[in-house]
């Protein structure tokens, strides 16, 4: 169904400063079109479509969590690895997820192009909350991103939508970049309430003050992650697709443009290339291949389609 369009965006190169051929030739269209229609309300439509076509390029976002996993053997190891990929950090931003207490470690032995982030963080601020990390304090760590509403904390943790709505909130309030991620089960699916449930967990957000430099979205179906079992190209472009049309609709078409929505889920260095090549996915959150080498493979697959 979406195949004809799937890779239409990233075949014609929509720059913010240069000009590409397709710019050209659809000012030469719009210009014909004021000659002989002016006033036209389509015409609007049409240099809108323009317009939004020049500052469309979205920076590609790469996440590698790790999850609860890691020795600090383990992690010297996974940092030897990642310091031995190059990458432009100028077109893709890379960040990894250690467990907590592996931030310090992680983030004194990267090279520079890494961000580290967290893989959650407390819903409440500082204060007498046994056991939480609060965001003031992850912030003070000179951690900049969190990950937020991962569906393994959805579903074992009990981290409801709202919950989720209070971790972005208190997250984007203390200047951390933030991860949301949303996503079906199985079952879902299987009930075709794919789109209900992508819009339900965006329902629950569209309040924060959200902003394309602040939040990414990142799409885990949650049938896919850790089971080996990827989305179709389809399926992926399809969500994806929902996604951003929903954005566009509920929070603004400026945000909805311009946030990157990435895909999480069995990533490997396999089917990067295919699922890097859709037009709404902007990069991905790799879970298991991210604690392998192949994971500077995915890195030159999501770097090459910038
Ligand atoms: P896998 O890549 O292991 O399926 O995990 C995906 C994930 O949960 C990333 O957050």
């Amino acid at each position: 169904m979406y195949s004809s369009t799937l890779y239409s965006r990233k075949n014609s190169e929509c720059m913010i400063l240069g000009i590409s051929t397709d710019f050209v030739f659809s000012s030469f269209l719009v210009l014909q079109f004021c000659w002989f229609y002016p006033g036209s309300t389509l015409l609007c439509d049409v240099l809108d479509n323009v317009n939004m076509a020049l500052v469309t390029k979205r920076k590609p976002w790469l996440g590698g969590n790790w999850k609860s996993n890691g020795t600090k053997v383990q992690v010297q190891k996974l940092v030897d690895q990642l310091n031995s990929f190059k990458f432009n950090i100028e077109k893709l931003d890379v960040v990894i997820f250690p467990t907590f207490i592996h931030l310090h470690l992680t983030s004194a032995l990267t090279s520079q192009g890494y961000a580290i982030g967290t893989q959650s963080c407390s819903a409440t601020k500082s204060g007498a909350y046994t056991g939480e990390i609060s965001t003031e304090a992850i912030k003070d760590l000179e951690i900049g991103t969190t990950l937020i509403g991962h569906s393994e904390r959805r579903q074992y943790y009990g981290e409801t939508d709202d919950v989720v709505a209070k971790k972005l909130k208190i997250a984007l309030e203390n200047s951390l970049c933030a991860v949301v991620c949303i996503g079906e089960t199985l079952q879902e699916r299987e009930e075709s309430k794919t789109t209900e449930v992508l819009h339900r967990q965006i329902d629950a957000i569209r309040d924060c003050p959200l902003s394309a430099q602040s939040v990414v979205i990142a799409y885990e179906p949650v049938w896919a992650i850790g089971s080996g079992k990827v989305a179709t190209p389809e399926q992926a472009q399809e969500a994806h697709q929902t996604i951003r049309h929903y954005l566009k609709e509920k929070v603004s078409a400026e945000f909805a443009e311009n946030v990157r929505i990435v895909y999480g889920g069995s990533v490997n260095a396999g089917n990067a290339d295919c699922l890097i090549a859709l037009e709404d996915v902007d990069g991905f959150l790799v879970g298991g291949a991210s604690l392998k080498p192949e994971f500077g493979t995915i890195i030159q697959s999501v770097a090459s389609a910038s």
